[in-house]
């Protein structure tokens, strides 16, 4: 598929409209990957989940949809699950099979199932079957197994096994808080806690897409209870970012380990929304990967490609370290984005003592080093022939500052006004610090110390043949190990 834009790694809709990952799960050996899609137009519009498998997180092959709208409403965010023994009763005994636990929402000039009209929009849990993974069926027609609770928001359920509590757990979001619900059949739910009031994040919108799971600490013997929540709008650099808390679940109540007040970002860039974690990869495997939409509803509509709009980030594998600030979740690129990638194809130029150029042939480039700065020293990386965005370093009190600086226009008033940015952060990191830039079309992800600290954002330049130039403002720029690696095709 040839377009200016079209990413040639990441996950893409062959054609049509695309926003959120849903009911990621591992299956039969193959990464299932649904999302909110809307076939006939490159805009948003009644919602199916649209359906792509991959076995290598790469390369993915799309399918006929799961999932349509109809009376029973659109098929908003949800996820996944293997039903292993077939506690849910729907399929063949002894064979297990997929659960889809999605919202229908209905819109007030829909009638309901009865027959009956409503005035205010209705928002309330489904859930979908399938034995082989492909073919999808409603259960009870999209009747809903958790209905509409009073608040127009109460959408987007996870649902996962608690182990310890022997029971399966479902997460939805509803208004600005959380709610938790519980079941030990998959139909039957009741409700059993609830979180966010005071903690986090906050905006005019709702709270979306949650997420809840055990990470354990690396290297040592103690796990925490992520709870991973995204606000629509007011995020640290404007419009949609994903939040997250840590702390503990009792299988009924999430505990936040931080002051209520404390934020923390998954991603630092503009444009990472809505992750979601893969259920059911096989225990000896044991990570914990998920896919996020890449793209912020501030401008998603108007993005410059043609016949698809919007692509998910790289898959990534979710860590916790304890930073000089407490705890923290990092992410790196899952280990099989390496095979995706073959040897250096790109001109590595040192300049001078204080530059080194870096040209692909390709669109796809991936780039590795290890800085080491001064005090006081800044570290200025431009990306593209046009300078279309750059990332500043400079160690500062308190770590590393961090400014990334995104440049564009495009013609629509909307994405004008809120594409470009110029946002600072101070991470709690030394002035010696690895660096992973992957470059495709319409995209750049950097990863600061192997995946501690993540900035995701879009990216148009009107040459979209990977380059990059690093410098330093003053003594010699220190860049060891450095590595770039391709993947032959489009520039
Ligand atoms: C987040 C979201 C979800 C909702 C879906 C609808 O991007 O608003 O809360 O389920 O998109 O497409």
């Amino acid at each position: 598929m040839t377009e200016k834009y079209r990413p040639q790694i990441h996950m893409t809709p062959d054609s049509g409209w695309m926003n959120d990952p849903n009911g990621l799960v591992f299956f039969n050996g193959e990464y299932h990957q649904f999302y909110q899609y809307y076939p006939n137009d490159t805009v948003w519009g009644p919602m199916h989940w649209g359906h792509k498998v991959s076995r290598d997180l790469v390369h993915w092959r799309e399918l006929e949809p799961a999932l349509y709208p109809d009376e029973s409403g659109m098929c908003f965010s949800g996820s996944a699950i293997v039903d292993w023994n077939n506690t849910s009763g729907l399929f063949e005994s002894g064979q297990p099979g997929l659960l889809a636990f999605y919202t229908s929402f209905l819109q007030p000039n829909q009638k309901l199932m009865d027959g009956s009209t409503f005035e205010n929009p209705i928002q309330q849990q489904s859930l979908a079957y399938s034995a082989n993974g492909i073919d999808w069926h409603k259960y009870r027609d999209g009747a809903p197994i958790i209905p509409a609770r009073g608040n127009p928001d109460f959408r987007d359920p996870k649902v996962f096994w608690h182990e310890a509590s022997k029971a399966y757990v479902m997460v939805v979001s509803c208004g600005q808080h959380i709610e938790f619900f519980r079941s030990t059949n998959l139909l039957d739910w009741q409700l059993i806690s609830e979180f966010g009031y005071r903690h986090g994040a906050h905006s005019k919108g709702p709270w979306e897409c949650p997420d809840l799971f055990e990470l354990s600490l690396s290297g040592t013997e103690k796990s925490y209870w992520v709870l991973v929540v995204g606000i629509g709008e007011g995020a640290h650099c404007g419009g949609a970012g994903t939040q997250y808390f840590i702390g503990d679940f009792d299988g009924e109540t999430f505990t936040n380990l931080n002051h209520p007040e404390k934020v923390l970002w998954l991603d630092f860039g503009r444009d990472y929304y809505a992750t979601q974690s893969f259920s059911d990869i096989p225990a000896e495997d044991g990570r914990r990967i998920v896919s996020t939409w890449m793209s912020n509803h501030q401008y998603s509509l108007e993005l410059p490609t043609e016949s698809f709009r919007s692509s998910m980030t790289m898959p990534r594998e979710l860590f916790l370290f304890e930073s000089a600030e407490g705890l923290r979740v990092g992410q790196r690129f899952t280990k099989e984005l390496a095979s995706a990638l073959s040897t250096d194809a790109s001109d590595l130029t040192p300049e001078n003592e204080q530059a080194i150029s870096l040209y692909s042939q390709y669109s796809v480039m991936h780039l590795g080093c290890d800085i080491e700065l001064d005090e006081e020293q800044v570290l200025h990386l431009g990306l593209y022939q046009d300078n279309a965005a750059f990332f500043e370093f400079q160690p500062v009190e308190g770590g590393l500052e961090v400014r990334t600086v995104r440049r564009g226009e495009f013609g629509t008033e909307r994405i004008d006004e809120h594409f470009p940015h110029d946002y600072r952060v101070v991470l709690p990191t030394h002035s010696s610090f690895s660096l992973e830039v992957l470059f495709d079309k319409g995209s750049i992800e950097l990863l600061i110390n192997n995946g501690e600290y993540s900035f995701t954002n879009l990216l148009y330049p009107n040459n979209t043949q990977a380059s990059a130039v690093m410098s330093v403002d003053s003594g010699t720029l220190r860049a060891r190990n450095l590595i770039t690696k391709s993947r032959a095709g489009e520039a």
